[in-house]
């Protein structure tokens, strides 16, 4: 009880402290009129990246009612451009909307996603995986595979009827064999082109746990609590804050190679979280990192280890491509139509307590605890470049495995 009545005191003290720097945020926008958040290329692609990550999460959420749900979308963002290289002026347009390129201007906009993707394929950053297979029922154009291999560093394939093993080994191995079954079955004979992307992420956390895989008890939205492993770990390094709107605690928890995570833990058990979803974009997570205040915490998190796959085309209406899916001018490709027939994505996560810090000496525990022990979203961010890696929605964990 002592604990949650010192957390509320130290939320008000957030909301105070956030209150008075938003005040001065104010004054400060309206004397310079406009702030730009991202102002380099890398960033600005960073931020396009994840609001097309974060409505693509949107999608899959809102689909996926009460489900667990987890995307890798920089990869998805990665295989869609591929694919693009292929469109009509008019049909690459449609799909640069929904990839969120029409706010960049930027003339270098291949060079720029491939310097983003080579910064964060690095082990600790992320493993991508991103490729077309094209039916082979299709007279594929040399220029365009040429086109996508001289700037992607990857040749679209053609599908040959029993793809199933060459792509799941291609897909181990561009993710250092974590991810594993790509495919389930063979494309089907009659498709047109399936954009493949997977990812594999391992959490290096730069403060380690001292406490790891002790069960503990996690509440879930309208059922019993269940038993998962947790990590703890006191006086635990965190930056906090509260968000009285969206109710909910964030944390943001620094791992390595400079990439941080971000907890959104809401107040209720519940697994409704569509409030918070619909807030997410690069913009407010860039505005909520710079307000929220470091606290030493008494930190326990799920051990995830998760593997998740999903043919996210259904989800592509809507991001606004519903016309095009009916109409995808993929003249580049082919002198024939060219149908999407899937997008199958899949990832795989593991985090463990190591680190390669240990935290700081403290004779008396944290009085702040964050305990992640009901549903919660979750998402890994690059901080150079401000991209979105990972995100996640965790509603039950006992179900995740890899
Ligand atoms: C989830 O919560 C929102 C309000 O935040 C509500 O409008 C919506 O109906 C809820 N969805 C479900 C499936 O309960």
């Amino acid at each position: 009880m002592k604990g949650t009545a010192l957390l509320l005191v130290f939320a008000v003290l957030l909301s105070f402290c956030q209150a008075q720097s938003e005040t001065e945020a104010e004054e400060t926008v309206a004397e310079e009129e406009h702030v730009e958040l991202f102002t380099t290329t890398q960033t600005k692609m960073g931020a396009a990246t994840s609001d097309f990550g974060y409505n693509l999460f949107r999608a899959l959420a809102s689909q996926e009612v009460g489900n667990n749900v987890f995307l890798a979308p920089l990869s998805v963002s990665a295989v869609l451009t591929q694919l693009s290289m292929g469109a009509s002026k008019h049909a690459q347009s449609q799909l640069f909307r929904a990839l969120r390129y029409h706010t960049l201007q930027d003339p270098q906009l291949h060079d720029t996603l491939k310097e983003l993707l080579a910064a964060v394929r690095v082990p600790g950053k992320g493993l991508f995986a991103a490729r077309l297979y094209l039916s082979r029922r299709l007279q594929l154009k040399q220029d365009f595979l040429a086109l996508v291999e001289n700037q992607y560093g990857v040749r679209p394939k053609a599908v040959l009827g029993k793809d199933l093993k060459e792509v799941n080994d291609w897909v181990s191995q561009q993710t250092g064999r974590k991810v594993q079954g790509f495919l389930a079955s063979n494309f089907p004979r009659n498709s047109g082109a399936n954009a493949v992307s997977a990812a594999y992420f391992q959490g290096k956390w730069v403060t380690r746990f001292g406490q790891s895989g002790l069960m503990d008890t996690f509440q879930v939205d309208n059922g019993a609590p269940v038993s998962i492993p947790m990590m703890k770990q006191d006086n635990y390094p965190v930056k906090m804050g509260v968000d009285s709107d969206l109710q909910c605690t964030i944390a943001q928890v620094q791992m390595q190679n400079d990439v941080s995570m971000f907890l959104f833990l809401p107040d209720d058990v519940t697994s409704n979280m569509t409030q918070l979803e619909e807030s997410l974009s690069a913009e407010f997570v860039q505005d909520l990192s710079m307000t929220l205040l470091p606290a030493q915490v008494s930190l326990a998190l799920p051990v995830l280890r998760l593997s998740y796959s999903k043919d996210l085309l259904p989800l592509l209406g809507n991001l606004g491509l519903s016309d095009w899916l009916l109409n995808t001018e993929l003249e580049k490709i082919s002198r024939q139509p060219v149908r999407l027939s899937s997008v199958r994505h899949k990832v795989v996560m593991e985090m463990a307590p190591e680190g390669n810090q240990y935290p700081g000496f403290s004779s008396a525990p944290s009085h702040l605890s964050y305990r992640v022990d009901r549903p919660f979203l979750y998402l890994i961010r690059d901080e150079t470049s401000g991209a979105l890696l990972f995100i996640g929605r965790v509603v039950n964990p006992t179900g995740l495995t890899i």
